[in-house]
């Protein structure tokens, strides 16, 4: 099996992972779940993430690669965890003082740095907001070395909406930032925008001009959207996705995650379009 260089910045027994306590739970919708972890000893974090950067979360039965949510002061790791199937269920199913595994961090993160000085335009569809949330949340921390901030969201149904309260209520109050959330199909009291996340995004239709677009979400949305930024006129130089459904070990050694020459794990998940044009079609 290929191996890359090991570039990640965990132990250097990288398979093992460190017990944390869950502190904290929050229901974000009927499946979703967010779990906030410290170390045991109730002293710090196993490890600091970076925005976009995931961590792989462990129980008994089998681990999942899961985004890490970047927080201003790091005292807790927070995983929105949707449920999936047998480890993700199991997981729902635990209690506030239990204990799991994590280990991380992992992947290179959003280019924080390089989008500096743009309009960011966030899409996402479901749970792919939360990575994309550390990445808002971190913009807004550092709101003068960004511009005008456009977050566009969609989920199936008002009850999958996640992260209701910075959707609602916390950030339409940042400066210079439109929320704009959209669901699916009519339902009898929800006053919002109904219809897919393409159309509506290309209704908005957010400038290009010195904008960046940053894109997370079911493979089918992602494909329509970047098919509808292409239309406005984004460059794939302006476009940034995730392929962080990919990964599984996290750490080059079981091949799950290349696609051609690249590997997933340690070369992203992060791609802007125009790397990914290189790679062969599986993305
Ligand atoms: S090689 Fe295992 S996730 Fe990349």
């Amino acid at each position: 099996m290929p191996d890359k260089d090991h570039k990640c910045t965990c132990s250097e027994q990288p398979l093992v992972p460190k017990v944390v306590e869950v502190i904290d739970i929050i229901d974000r919708t009927p499946d979703v779940k967010s779990f906030f972890v410290r170390n045991v000893d109730g002293n710090g974090l196993p490890f600091q993430v970076d925005p976009g950067q995931c961590g792989m979360v462990s129980m008994p039965i089998g681990e999942a690669m899961i985004s890490c949510t970047w927080q201003e002061e790091q005292e807790y790791l927070e995983f929105a965890i949707k449920r999936v199937g047998l480890l993700t269920d199991e997981l729902h199913q635990i209690e506030i003082g239990q204990q799991i595994g994590v280990r991380g961090p992992y992947g290179n993160g959003f280019p924080v740095e390089a989008c500096k000085g743009k309009d960011m335009v966030f899409i996402a569809g479901g749970i792919g907001l939360a990575p994309l949330r550390s990445f808002i949340k971190y913009c807004f921390k550092h709101r003068e070395d960004y511009g005008k901030i456009t977050i566009l969201y969609g989920s199936r149904s008002q009850a999958d909406l996640c992260f209701k309260e910075e959707l609602f209520d916390l950030w339409p109050k940042e400066s210079n930032t439109e929320v704009f959330v959209t669901i699916d199909n009519a339902e009898p009291d929800w006053n919002g925008h109904v219809g897919f996340v393409p159309a509506y995004l290309e209704e908005l239709n957010p400038s290009s001009a010195g904008a960046v677009a940053v894109v997370c979400g079911p493979p089918i949305m992602i494909k329509f959207v970047l098919q509808s930024l292409e239309k406005m006129g984004y460059n794939d130089d302006q476009v940034i996705t995730t392929l962080e459904m990919r990964m599984k070990c996290g750490i080059g050694k079981c091949g799950r995650c290349n696609i051609g020459s690249e590997f997933i794990c340690l070369d992203g998940p992060v791609y802007y379009l125009k790397q990914l044009r290189d790679l062969p079609p599986e993305w």
